[in-house]
């Protein structure tokens, strides 16, 4: 059965030094509190991965995440970071087609399909990002976009690939904002994204798959959001920032 995830997507923040600090509280104070079966994903840097798996080492349930990776597993790509580089060093999560790379790094549904496979080959986990912006949620075509995002990526995948997956629904005019999705949206959006994937697979294989809500998540509305019946979790950015809020949102389930 799916799990609940509680993710923390660092992005671009934290110096080696700070970022061992930060995965060293959460790993101290989830360890004591979080009390409910769930996994928490520390979803950091490339530069600090090494030095993180030497924090999070066996702790239960408390995993590395990287926040993307290259679709080809080695080769002149300079400045690039491969899924068996990731693999080697013990990252269990890759984040993929977040909207911010979709936006500035011009991320494709095709290259996302290529990078997905490439993740699930190396055996580890993709959390597929989608999510729609401001303008195409005013024209009511959120539904559609997402489908697409969801079809064009990850449809090519057997239903044994398929049920590997972990996908982060992300409104793109709720990251960093402050405004959150409501509870209702966010349930809505994450019932026709399961209804989806049963429609192509199987209503069993849609159970099975962790759909996570990101955007403006904090300790102060995770409990609300995290109640919907399809919402498994969070991809949290800014307050996963901080040790005590993400752990609060770790405890919210
Ligand atoms: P915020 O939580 O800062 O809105 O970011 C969400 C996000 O993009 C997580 O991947």
């Amino acid at each position: 059965m799916r799990r609940n995830i509680a993710a923390g997507n660092w992005k671009m923040n934290t110096s080696l030094e700070e970022g061992m600090q930060l995965a060293s509280e959460v790993v101290n104070m989830a360890t004591a509190e979080v009390v409910k079966d769930i996994d928490i994903l520390l979803i950091a840097p490339f530069t600090h991965l090494t030095s993180l798996q030497k924090i999070v080492g066996e702790a239960k349930n408390i995993f590395l995440g990287a926040q993307n990776c290259h679709e080809a597993d080695s080769g002149a790509y300079t400045g690039e970071i491969s899924a068996p580089m990731l693999k080697a060093i013990g990252v269990k999560y890759v984040v993929l087609g977040h909207s911010e790379r979709r936006e500035y790094f011009a991320e494709s549904h095709a290259l996302l399909a290529s990078k997905t496979d490439t993740v699930l080959r190396h055996g580890m986990t993709p959390v597929f990002c989608c999510g729609e912006k401001l303008e195409i949620r005013e024209q009511n075509k959120h539904f559609e976009l997402v489908e697409a995002q969801i079809r064009e990526s990850l449809f090519h995948l057997s239903a044994d690939q398929m049920k590997k997956v972990v996908i982060a629904y992300e409104p793109v005019w709720a990251i960093g904002t402050g405004v959150t999705a409501s509870a209702e949206q966010a349930q809505e959006m994450h019932a026709f994204i399961r209804k989806t994937i049963a429609n192509k697979y199987s209503q069993s294989l849609a159970d099975s798959i962790s759909i996570l809500y990101g955007g403006s998540v904090k300790a102060a509305n995770a409990n609300e959001i995290f109640g919907g019946a399809d919402v498994d979790g969070g991809l949290v950015g800014g307050a996963s920032l901080q040790s005590r809020e993400f752990v609060e949102i770790a405890k919210a389930f």
